[in-house]
């Protein structure tokens, strides 16, 4: 599977977004990452379901939404999604999982379970005909400029084995916290396939932004 960025957008300059939206384009990224947080989920807000609609009139770019919200499958509804769009929702955010999942392929999106640094790999034991995708946190959920969990690294690669195992190996496992150029090539070389980008790789300030996506696409190619 090609390696993937996943730029996070809410690492941006939010007041410049028709620029970073231009690069993103012009640099091939391959998703824009969109955290959007409940502040009950997670202890913090971010982006939301107008920007959302705009991004999709403004670029192609599919969208890799990322829902740190509470009882995801309640609030579906509340967001556009296009076919081409990934939805990640966390395990540890719903009671009825499976049932969120399969609402997220109704609404003609693709499904993603999301886990948290401390959740075992074992959640995803009853789902893997639910999912399109599977994000781990490598950091706790809820800021930007963590430091990636180093035990995550390990569930990377269990993750990978076991959807090996279930005939799965088409489903792409995305590496969310800390993204650094030195942590994507440990994450690539733990089974990674999609990796979200943010302060730590393409949106570093001292660093021309084409400049941070070509080193970031060698260090994944690299692996
Ligand atoms: C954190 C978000 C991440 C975050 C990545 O809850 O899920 O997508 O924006 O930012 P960095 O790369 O700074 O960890
Ligand atoms: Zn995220």
């Amino acid at each position: 599977m090609q390696p993937c960025i996943s730029a996070s957008i809410m690492c941006a300059d939010l007041m410049n977004m028709e620029y970073h939206l231009k690069e993103l384009e012009r640099c091939g990224c391959e998703y824009i990452h969109v955290d959007i947080m409940d502040g009950v989920f997670v202890p913090n807000y971010t982006l939301g379901t107008d920007f959302i609609r705009q991004l999709h009139q403004t670029t192609k770019i599919p969208l890799d939404l990322h829902l740190m919200v509470e009882a995801p499958e309640d609030k579906l509804d509340y967001f556009e999604l296009f076919p081409e769009d990934v939805v990640s929702i966390h395990v540890e955010s719903t009671r009825h999982l499976q049932k969120a999942l399969s609402k997220i392929r109704k609404r003609g999106a693709k499904a993603s379970a999301a886990l948290n640094p401390a959740t075992p790999v074992c959640y995803l034991d009853y789902l893997y005909d639910d999912l399109d995708m599977v994000l781990v946190m490598t950091v706790n959920p809820g800021f930007a400029g963590q430091k990636m969990i180093p035990s995550t690294l390990e569930k990377i690669t269990q993750i990978k084995k076991r959807l090996t195992e279930r005939g799965r190996r088409d489903v792409p496992v995305e590496a969310d916290g800390n993204v650094s150029f030195e942590n994507a090539v440990k994450m690539a070389k733990a089974g990674a396939d999609i990796f979200v980008a943010g302060t730590s790789s393409i949106y570093r300030q001292e660093l021309p932004f084409e400049d941070c996506v070509k080193e970031f696409r060698k260090a994944i190619l690299a692996v």
